[in-house]
């Protein structure tokens, strides 16, 4: 069975982007294909967080993921940072990268730009992003447009590393969806939604109010040609709403403008804050059952155990390789 693993990160609270391009294409996937799912909270403080905040959030994360449909007994369920395999697997790999490749990565290029003091853990995040697919030696990554380049690193260092040593990692793919790959700013629609922006007009988070919700998309910039149609460059606005109505009613674009090429802009908004509105709903009712719940504390141990052993078996195999340590020291693990 094909393994699929994909992670979202808790350095803000989930947006309807991340929905949309990370977690609702994986509901598909868990009755046929081998799902783990876990909080990448080392890559959140890439940048600097609030350490309660944080927790909080990785809490959340789990419980928004079961709130979206991911079902506990069909999917594995943790988080990175329990694992202590991910952090070790990561420097080894950062050993076999090259500045160069590193700087070519379109988002450390973006997030670093604004910022004074740039981590270090900024620059390396996505040789972390492959040990967390490469430990697990994960068939298939979905995930929004905007880590496709990191997906593809993580190819690049499993091909570099089985060269050298042997084969040792499993190639994965990236797996990005058709539609709403890329869910742009409601403010700013040629700007992807991001769960750090600062202005809350832009973006939705997957637990605000369902009255706030409404209000940001009656007020999302669209144009002043008043035609609804689907043009990317030239209607970015529009062709985002067209897309968030599309992806949660399950229905293609065409389909979306053919509903309503005839109506004008307050109709046609009206009609995306209510599914938008309605799905959120459902999913903010299952995550209030959930978030207080012993169930996500259960979930959580099982799949650290799963998980940690199929990473210790890994790691040890490319300690092994790159001649680290004991050689017997298999014994250490077991
Ligand atoms: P993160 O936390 O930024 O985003 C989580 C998921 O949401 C997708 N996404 C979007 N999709 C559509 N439109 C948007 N506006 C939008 N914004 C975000 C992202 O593509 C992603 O699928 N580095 C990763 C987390 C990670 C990971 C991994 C993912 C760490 N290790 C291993 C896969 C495999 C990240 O920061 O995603």
């Amino acid at each position: 069975m094909k393994r699929v693993l994909t992670g979202l990160q808790p350095s803000g609270e989930l947006t309807l982007g991340n929905y949309i391009g990370g977690i609702r294409q994986l509901i598909k996937y868990q009755d046929d294909y081998e799902l783990f799912v876990f909080v990448p909270d080392l890559h959140s403080i890439t940048v600097e967080q609030d350490p309660s905040l944080l927790k909080e959030r990785i809490r959340k994360n789990i419980a928004l993921y079961i709130a979206s449909g991911l079902n506990p007994k069909k999917c594995t369920l943790y988080i990175q940072s329990e694992n202590l395999y991910h952090a070790n697997l990561s420097w080894i790999l950062e050993c076999h990268s090259y500045m160069g490749e590193m700087s070519r990565m379109t988002q450390f290029k973006e997030k670093s730009a604004s910022k004074k003091n740039v981590s270090c853990g900024l620059f390396t995040y996505p040789i972390l992003m492959a040990a967390d697919i490469l430990l697990y030696d994960a068939d298939l990554v979905p995930t929004g447009a905007d880590q496709k380049q990191h997906v593809e690193l993580a190819r690049n260092l499993a091909e570099r590393f089985n060269s050298k040593y042997g084969e040792t990692f499993n190639i994965p793919e990236p797996l990005i969806p058709e539609i709403g790959a890329r869910i742009k700013d409601l403010q700013e629609p040629t700007k992807k939604m991001s769960k750090s922006s600062t202005n809350e007009k832009a973006i939705i988070r997957l637990l605000d109010e369902p009255e706030v919700i409404r209000k940001k998309i009656m007020s999302a910039v669209t144009d002043s040609d008043n035609k609804i149609y689907f043009d990317e460059e030239n209607k970015p606005g529009i062709s985002n709403l067209l897309t968030i109505y599309s992806v949660l009613k399950d229905i293609s674009i065409e389909e979306s403008v053919n509903l309503f090429k005839d109506s004008n802009y307050g109709t046609f908004k009206k009609a995306v804050a209510d599914i938008v509105v309605e799905k959120i709903t459902n999913l903010q009712n299952k995550y209030n059952e959930i978030i207080n719940s012993n169930l996500i504390d259960e979930i959580l141990d099982e799949g650290y155990k799963k998980t940690n052993e199929i990473a210790k078996k890994k790691y040890y195999e490319v300690k092994e390789k790159v001649g680290l340590g004991r050689t017997d020291n298999i014994r250490l693990y077991q």
